[in-house]
């Protein structure tokens, strides 16, 4: 199987929203946020990422020609907002998700409040069209996002809800640096070293 990975572009909006609500429906921050087989909800909230929320660099995995997989990376200290804007930022962008939003922002407020002043290039999201995962499409995306670490010299930082995906991202170098539950859901928060002789960090 031939994977290509090229920047993505916003042509490439519908098939991204399906292949990472696809791929998240069944994550349990989801799942708590959204409710269970929400795919609706999944793709309101990607459509609303895609759009306003991920502006750092994007990636997509092409088989076939066909957009399979998507990556997200921003630098610190935009990657996310600060905690302060969250209710606001909810209450606009993603009132669409009506009765989900408590627990959104409960989500992405926690997020924000751990978000290391370190300086990072923050990855999120990350996800593959469920009928090709296993076969190598994200650990393309993933050295993509690495190559970028190494060629900027910068840290990696990631949250993430399923114990499968931190071995995952244990093989690219991330170390757990923190556990607990949010939304009722264990939530890892993992941390890749700058790669450069100096590092401190
Ligand atoms: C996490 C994800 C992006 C990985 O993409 P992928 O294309 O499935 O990953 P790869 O095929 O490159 O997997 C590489 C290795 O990672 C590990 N791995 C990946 N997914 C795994 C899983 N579900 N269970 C156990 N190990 C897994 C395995 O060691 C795998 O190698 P193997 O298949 O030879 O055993 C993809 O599974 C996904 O989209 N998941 C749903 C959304 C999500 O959780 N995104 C990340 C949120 S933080």
């Amino acid at each position: 199987m031939t994977i290509r990975i090229e920047k993505y572009s916003a042509a490439q909006l519908e098939p991204a929203i399906a292949l990472l609500s696809d791929a998240f429906v069944t994550n349990p921050l989801h799942i708590a946020a959204f409710g269970s087989r929400r795919i609706d909800q999944n793709r309101l909230f990607f459509r609303i990422g895609l759009r306003h929320m991920f502006a750092g660099q994007a990636f997509v995995a092409l088989v076939d020609d066909q957009v399979c997989g998507y990556v997200h990376f921003n630098a610190s200290p935009y990657c996310l907002p600060a905690p302060e804007e969250i209710p606001t930022a909810v209450a606009t962008l993603l009132k669409p998700l009506g009765e989900a939003i408590p627990n959104v922002i409960n989500w992405f407020a926690r997020w924000c409040h751990l978000d290391p002043e370190k300086p990072h290039v923050h990855l999120g999201p990350i996800g593959v069209a469920p009928e090709l995962q296993r076969r190598g499409v994200g650990t393309a995306l993933m050295n993509r996002y690495v190559e970028h670490l190494k060629q900027e010299q910068s840290a990696g930082y990631l949250e993430t809800d399923r114990p499968e995906n931190v071995e995952f991202y244990q093989k690219f170098g991330f170390v757990v640096q923190h556990e607990e539950q949010l939304i009722g859901t264990p939530t890892w928060y993992m941390w890749r070293r700058a790669e450069n002789h100096n590092a401190t960090v």
